[in-house]
């Protein structure tokens, strides 16, 4: 990949490494930072490394009459944002409409004043959310510039946000299609609630986590849900699964994702992955028979309790976005537990971020 912001941007900071190379560099530090563990060799999932990222975020940078698009400075330029022309990790819809898009707003006082952020979130049919951000008092008459952009952007919802206020034109949520393994799921994705950013690389995601759980015997477990993202293709590998989350709103829209995927077999729950481990002793457990659990938890791992309750599954499917939190929960969960597989998915190329998975079953 080139881009013209290549070098400016503090977003792609391995602009300079090709990406094959990236690919070995990021396994071989896996390797050596994994290498306490017996772990088997490294599975390496890759796609594109241009055109990837489904949701991007953009700060705004106003010169004279000119509005640009801006993004941190590389961290050895110090710190603050620099204005980009391009930005080519975002997929194609997203790529195509962003210049577009800024000249209209340009045109535009009401649009343009103190225009702070940029949001955006598509789908795989080039259907896209733009969160336009202020720092000013946005009044009704916005609605009228608003009405404007979306019928020039006939494929574009918008959504204005200032402090504690938030209009919506005309909804806040896409759906998404995603075809893996020959079927397609349908999933509602809320903008502003956790999606994938990579969804090739979500694709393959999911693919090896069915893989990796065909056999198991037993119903599942999930923690941190999200929309359902794994849960509702999972679910047609087990009898039964109960996955919980603690944004309400994914919840809800994980709720929606079953019933219009059909899959009756699952129960979401809305709560943190600490308050959950604590319904064992309320016996909400006993009709389930508890072998197997799916984790993907934010950037900080596991909290303690959680770990606890995770470590008394036989079978554990672990999705880190984090190898250092994946590094400390698996001192733990590793003891009595054989890493059956390994797998480095590449869903940020350019940058330093690594998301694995692991297979790890009980001995
Ligand atoms: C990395 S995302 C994964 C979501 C989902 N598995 C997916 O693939 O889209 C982590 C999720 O954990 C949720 N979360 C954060 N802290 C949590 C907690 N303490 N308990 C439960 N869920 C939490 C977030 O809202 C987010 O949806």
């Amino acid at each position: 990949m080139n881009c013209s912001s290549f070098g400016k941007c503090g977003s792609c900071v391995l602009w300079q490494v090709p990406y094959e190379e990236q690919l070995k560099m990021k396994k071989d530090k896996l390797k050596e930072m994994f290498s306490k563990f017996e772990i088997p060799e490294i599975e390496v999932i890759y796609d594109k490394d241009e055109h990837f990222r489904a949701r991007a975020e953009f700060r705004v940078w106003h010169e004279g009459d000119k509005t640009y698009y801006a993004m941190r400075k590389r961290k050895e330029e110090g710190r603050g944002v620099i204005p980009i022309e391009e930005c080519k990790i975002v997929d194609k819809a997203i790529y195509e409409l962003m210049p577009k898009l800024m000249s209209e707003i340009e045109k535009n006082q009401n649009l343009r004043l103190k225009l702070y952020e940029v949001h955006f979130l598509s789908n795989s049919k080039g259907e896209i959310i733009v969160t336009l951000i202020y720092h000013r008092k946005v009044d009704e008459s916005i609605a009228e510039d608003i009405k404007r952009l979306k019928d020039k952007f006939k494929n574009v919802d918008f959504i204005v946000r200032k402090k504690g206020r938030k209009y919506i034109f005309d909804k806040n949520y896409l759906i998404e299609e995603l075809e893996i393994k020959g079927k397609t799921y349908k999933y509602k994705i809320i903008e502003n609630t956790f999606t994938q950013p990579n969804r090739e690389i979500n694709k393959k995601m999911i693919s090896w986590v069915l893989d990796n759980t065909s056999n198991l015997k037993g119903d599942l477990v999930e923690l941190y849900c999200g929309n359902g993202n794994f849960t509702i293709p999972l679910s047609e590998n087990f009898k039964k699964v109960v996955a919980t989350e603690i944004n309400p709103e994914s919840i809800e829209a994980a709720t929606y994702n079953a019933e219009i995927n059909n899959r009756k077999n699952i129960s979401f729950l809305a709560m943190s992955a600490a308050e959950f481990s604590e319904l064992k002793k309320t016996g909400f457990f006993n009709s389930y028979d508890l072998k197997n659990v799916l984790i993907d938890p934010p950037r900080a791992g596991l909290d303690e309790k959680s770990r606890k309750f995770v470590n008394e599954f036989d079978n554990i499917i672990y999705i880190s976005c984090n190898p250092e939190t994946l590094k400390r929960d698996l001192e733990t969960l590793s003891k009595n537990r054989k890493i059956k597989a390994f797998a480095f998915f590449d869903q940020f190329p350019y940058t330093n971020h690594m998301e694995c998975g692991v297979v790890l079953e009980r001995v």
